[in-house]
């Protein structure tokens, strides 16, 4: 991804491997602070994932990849390497995708520092594909609307939801995007702003509670977001407030398209309901940046994902073309292959 800092542009990764240490963009950090972090090992790839140095569903599942490779060059036992990465966040699919990638790898003997690195460039190539496959929804002057960070940050590159607007931006399309800010853990607001003013796309930043009037006057053409489990009916779990999106899109005519790689679809579980929701800790929701915006001792829910419907979807974006909520097995049948 394209990454300006201190007034220079270069190419990064949001993370990479290099003899046993996986190196990782702090995403807690950005958009203030640009540091890179080191994890040596399985344990510190595990807490990387369940603190959100790196997030976003395939990537999470592209550091699980290194993680495993960790644990094979430390001669760790690589069953209890998985349980342990299976343990860290318990929604986004790509995390089980890439960990039992690895076990089949491991299985024919390979080198997990090669299979690993091998299944993060199929992840990249997927988005990029993504993008060329999206772009053609976005025609000169389109409006966007994106949830949450499903961009390079959340992929390694490229990104889901934000893929076809690179794409469709360097290809010199006019575009505009509405970056819903995203509580309680403000990956809208922290990271695809940045990803967006890096790429020079031009943008808002809106409140989530915004988003419902710029869809009601028609400013909003389409909604794109990306996905953390979509399952054998469709059903897309996704980052918190999503659904809402989704509705208030449905009840104004505007398309709502997902965008994700094979390895987010999980055709075991056969609807939605069926997805483990991850909840995270309460201080997420009483704090703002570290500041107590709530009173002492208030009760707290606060679910990571909500689970969208198929039938609010008009279509899936992946790297093998756009497919209708009906047409998923032909998907799946393309994907086996
Ligand atoms: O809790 P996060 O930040 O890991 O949640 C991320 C999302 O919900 C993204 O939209 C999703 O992983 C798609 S990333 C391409």
């Amino acid at each position: 991804m394209r990454v300006v800092s201190e007034g220079v542009a270069r190419e990064l990764p949001a993370l990479w491997y290099d003899q046993g240490v996986l190196h990782l963009i702090d995403q807690r950090r950005l958009p203030l602070h640009l540091e890179i972090v080191q994890a040596g090992d399985l344990e510190a790839v595990c807490t990387a994932i369940r603190d959100m140095t790196v997030r976003g569903a395939p990537a999470i599942g592209a550091a699980a990849a290194f993680g495993m490779a960790q644990a094979q060059l430390r001669r760790d036992d690589l069953g209890h390497a998985a349980a342990r990465l299976r343990a860290t966040r318990p929604t986004a699919f790509d995390l089980f995708d890439a960990i039992a990638a690895m076990e089949a790898a491991a299985a024919v003997g390979q080198d997990l520092a090669v299979a690993a690195a091998a299944y993060v460039a199929r992840t990249v190539d997927r988005c990029r594909r993504i993008g060329e496959h999206g772009a053609a929804l976005l025609t000169e002057g389109s409006r966007v609307l994106t949830h949450c960070n499903a961009g390079a940050l959340a992929t390694v590159d490229w990104g889901t939801a934000l893929a076809p607007l690179r794409v469709a931006h360097r290809a010199g399309r006019r575009l505009f995007v509405y970056a819903d800010e995203t509580r309680p853990r403000l990956q809208g607001a922290r990271l695809t702003v940045w990803e967006l003013l890096n790429e020079g796309i031009p943008h808002a930043l809106i409140a989530d509670n915004a988003a419902g009037l710029y869809l009601r006057r028609r400013e909003v053409d389409l909604v794109i977001v990306g996905a953390d489990r979509i399952v054998a009916n469709g059903d897309v779990a996704n980052k918190i407030g999503t659904y809402e999106k989704a509705v208030v899109a449905a009840a104004n005519g505007v398309p709502f398209y997902v965008a994700a790689p094979a390895s987010t679809f999980d055709s075991s579980l056969p609807h939605g309901d069926s997805i483990p929701i991850e909840e995270r800790d309460a201080s997420e929701v009483t704090h703002l940046e570290g500041v107590q915006v709530a009173p002492f001792g208030t009760s707290v829910r606060n679910p990571a994902f909500d689970v969208t419907p198929h039938q609010l979807v008009s279509g899936y974006i992946t790297e093998h073309g756009i497919f209708a909520p009906g047409d998923l097995g032909r998907l799946q049948q393309l994907s086996a292959r």
